[in-house]
């Protein structure tokens, strides 16, 4: 199982609609993804149609490998839509604190995902909108980070700084690559992401941006209002077409490291 992590500490970057619809995009191409919600706000659980307060939770399974009594993890797991779903809720958001005390505390998510290895082709962890225990969590139990951005200046901002992190992370986990970063939002009749894109391939290269762009598509969010992926909603809206051309080249590129 390779695992990747979605993220970026910038809000609304699209890391939640990309989790979500790259895994979709994978189901079809017929690998099994295993998607954890690593955010206290729970988007990517709401976007799967889960509004409650699953039990057990990532939280539940983190407390318990912390505690050193680990349950199996499958038990935390709900099927939505076709995929399967490690859910969060709001408890979650003690865990950046609960863990600060722990031994190990940046391995636990590493810890529980290793009990899952055989399951599943990818795990995509999608990481709350913060450099915090939960991030760290993710990054390093991950083989390879994606960074979804949306084209305006603060995001290369926010990418270079968090690229920096990623940076400090190595010391924990040498094996973590940047596998891409992949504009979302994008509008190309618009100067501004014509120039973010450029300034992007300038400063990190062709090899890791994603030739593949996530253009603005409404039915992507009102995919995630209905509860579920873009190829249940609307298999022919640009959205669907979009995330089908990035699992494409994230096979590719995740097939030649
Ligand atoms: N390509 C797109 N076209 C139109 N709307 C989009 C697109 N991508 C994301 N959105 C919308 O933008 C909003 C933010 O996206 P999303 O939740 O995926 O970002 P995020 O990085 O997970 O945010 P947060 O940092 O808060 O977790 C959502 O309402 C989503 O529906
Ligand atoms: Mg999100």
């Amino acid at each position: 199982m390779k695992i990747i992590s979605i993220a970026i500490q910038k809000g609304g970057a699209g890391k939640t609609t990309t989790t979500l619809n790259l895994a979709a995009a994978l189901r079809e191409a017929g690998k099994t993804c295993l998607l954890v919600d690593l955010d206290p706000q729970a988007g990517l659980s709401q976007s799967l149609g889960i509004h409650d307060e699953p039990f057990p939770n990532t939280y539940h399974l983190l407390k318990r490998e912390a505690a050193g009594i680990p349950g199996p993890p499958e038990d935390a797991i709900i099927e939505k839509s076709g995929l399967d779903l490690i859910p969060a809720s709001l408890e979650l958001a003690s865990a950046e604190l609960e863990l600060v005390s722990v031994y190990g505390r940046e391995h636990i998510l590493a810890q529980v995902l290793q009990r899952l290895e055989r399951r599943y082709d990818f795990a995509l962890l999608d990481c709350p909108p913060s450099i915090g225990m939960l991030t760290v969590n993710a990054l390093v139990a991950s083989d390879a980070i994606l960074m979804p951005l949306t084209p305006e200046f603060l995001s290369l901002r926010g990418a270079k700084s968090f690229l920096r992190h990623l940076e400090l992370v190595r010391r924990l986990n040498a094996r973590i690559d940047l596998l891409g970063l992949v504009l979302t939002r994008y509008d190309a009749r618009k100067t501004m992401t014509r120039e973010v894109e450029a300034q992007l391939l300038q400063d990190y290269g062709r090899d890791k941006v994603f030739t593949t762009c996530i253009r603005t598509s409404i039915a992507l969010a009102k995919a995630q209002r209905a509860g579920t992926d873009i190829f249940s909603f609307d298999k022919n809206a640009n959205g669907a077409k979009d995330y089908r051309a990035l699992a494409a080249e994230f096979l590719s590129k995740i097939g030649s490291k």
